[in-house]
């Protein structure tokens, strides 16, 4: 079923509390959302898939920046996460090769929607567990 438009908009429930991944975080969220409204043009213009492969290349920036702060604050499930990482980066190629390569307008409203729900899937699953390790090692009060 159709997600409704708005769901990759920034959540605050996101925050992971380490200010650079959150702007990258905002900057992900917000550019998958202008795609999103590409996707209802017909036919899809050249711009959505220049910007899909874009947040491609920004995710693996993105993958690899994080995993070197999860290094760095002794993230206890960094082998776990870098595995999740390339998971989804997998994924992305695949699209990449078959979807966004050919220019298969067919197949992107599909491919639009998955990687929303893959990149809020991430945020809300995995990214979210980065802020209750840094409450847990370093509790505030
Ligand atoms: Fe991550
Ligand atoms: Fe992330």
């Amino acid at each position: 079923m159709r997600k409704n438009v708005q769901d990759i908009a920034w959540a605050n429930k996101w925050n992971t509390d380490i200010s650079s991944l959150d702007l990258q975080h905002k900057n992900l969220a917000s550019t998958v959302e202008s795609l999103k409204v590409l996707e209802r043009v017909v036919p899809i213009p050249d711009s959505a898939y220049d910007i899909f492969l874009n947040i491609i290349s920004d995710v693996r920036s993105h993958f690899s920046y994080e995993e070197k702060i999860l290094l760095n604050i002794g993230y206890n499930e960094l082998d776990h996460h870098i595995k999740v990482h390339q998971d989804i980066l997998d994924k992305l190629i695949e699209i990449q090769e078959t979807i966004l390569i050919p220019k298969d307008d067919a197949a992107m409203p599909d491919a639009i929607i998955l990687l929303e729900e893959t990149i809020a899937g991430h945020l809300s699953g995995e990214d979210s567990k980065i802020k209750k390790y840094i409450h847990r090692v370093n509790p505030i009060d």
